[in-house]
């Protein structure tokens, strides 16, 4: 169905694949094109709740934006370029479904970049991240610049995009930019835990939960705070709310299927 990912679903689970594995991964215009496309689908599909993003192969997630290609580009292309993938981005921050990062090897540039964009990121201990851009002459284009700060600090996101330095899983955990890591053979069934725990909970909460804080983390205190008022006005007049709370009391599992 598409010619650069790879799409499987487990119940109500997607897993998608960066299939470029000759290129490590590197994203290409055809490659985000399709990403983009995929991403629409995957929103508007009710029967998909959590996406478990990864790379094909065991050596990168992504290995950047696709340098071959870039060399190429002129000014506008290259704008053009950094737009589709701000774009494809920031649907993976604002589409109703929990994105997992399954970060399987180089997370590099664009690959580091589209990691920050997912909910969760889950690290192999093989894992690299570096924004090496301003070794090449660019500055990070996929939204680097700014979640970077947002999920590390502005010192430590200057000292990575201005060296380029490489840092390892252990590393990424330590200042904040992974959740977790893990041993390479089990990132795969480590994120399959995360999906099915979160299968368990309210899909419907989650995604209120998801928007409120990808809001919230562009506004002001008390624009955020009146926006979670709204939104868990929203949550108790749910099927999830009822369920969930009757469970609780009857001491009974909760059965949540709202989304
Ligand atoms: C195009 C890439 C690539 C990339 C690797 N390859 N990364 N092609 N774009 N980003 C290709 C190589 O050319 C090579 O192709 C094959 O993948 C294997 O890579 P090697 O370099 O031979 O492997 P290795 O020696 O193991 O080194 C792995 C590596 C290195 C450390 C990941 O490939 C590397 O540094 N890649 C570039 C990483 C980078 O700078 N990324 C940021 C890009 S800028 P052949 O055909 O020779 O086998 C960016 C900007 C985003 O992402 C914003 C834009 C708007």
């Amino acid at each position: 169905m598409y010619e650069h990912l790879l799409l499987e679903t487990k119940g109500q689970i997607a897993i998608l694949k960066i299939n470029n594995p000759k290129s490590l991964n590197a994203l290409n215009i055809a490659t985000m094109t399709e990403l983009n496309e995929c991403l629409t689908n995957i929103e508007a599909n009710k029967d998909i709740r959590v996406v478990i993003l990864t790379g094909e192969g065991s050596k990168a997630f992504v290995a950047g934006a696709d340098i071959a290609e870039m060399a190429k580009l002129t000014a506008a292309e290259g704008r053009t370029m950094s737009l589709l993938g701000k774009t494809t981005f920031r649907r993976i921050e604002t589409m109703p479904q929990v994105v997992i990062a399954a970060v399987n090897g180089y997370a590099l540039g664009g690959g580091c970049e589209l990691a920050m964009s997912c909910d969760i990121r889950v690290a192999a201990d093989s894992a690299v991240f570096a924004q090496p851009e301003c070794g090449l002459g660019i500055i990070p284009g996929f939204g680097g610049t700014q979640r970077l700060a947002r999920l590390v600090g502005k010192g430590r996101a200057k000292e990575l995009i201005f060296t380029c330095d490489r840092i390892d899983a252990q590393e990424a955990y330590r200042i904040g930019l992974v959740n977790k890591v893990v041993p390479q053979a089990e990132l795969m069934d480590a994120c399959m835990t995360m999906a099915e725990k979160l299968l368990s909970k309210s899909s419907y909460a989650i995604s209120m939960a998801k928007a409120c804080i990808e809001t919230g983390m562009d506004t002001d205190l008390s624009s955020g705070l009146d926006l979670e008022a709204t939104s868990i006005a929203l949550t108790f007049s749910t099927h999830d709310k009822a369920e969930g709370m009757a469970a609780f009391l009857e001491r009974r599992p909760a059965n949540l299927t709202d989304f």
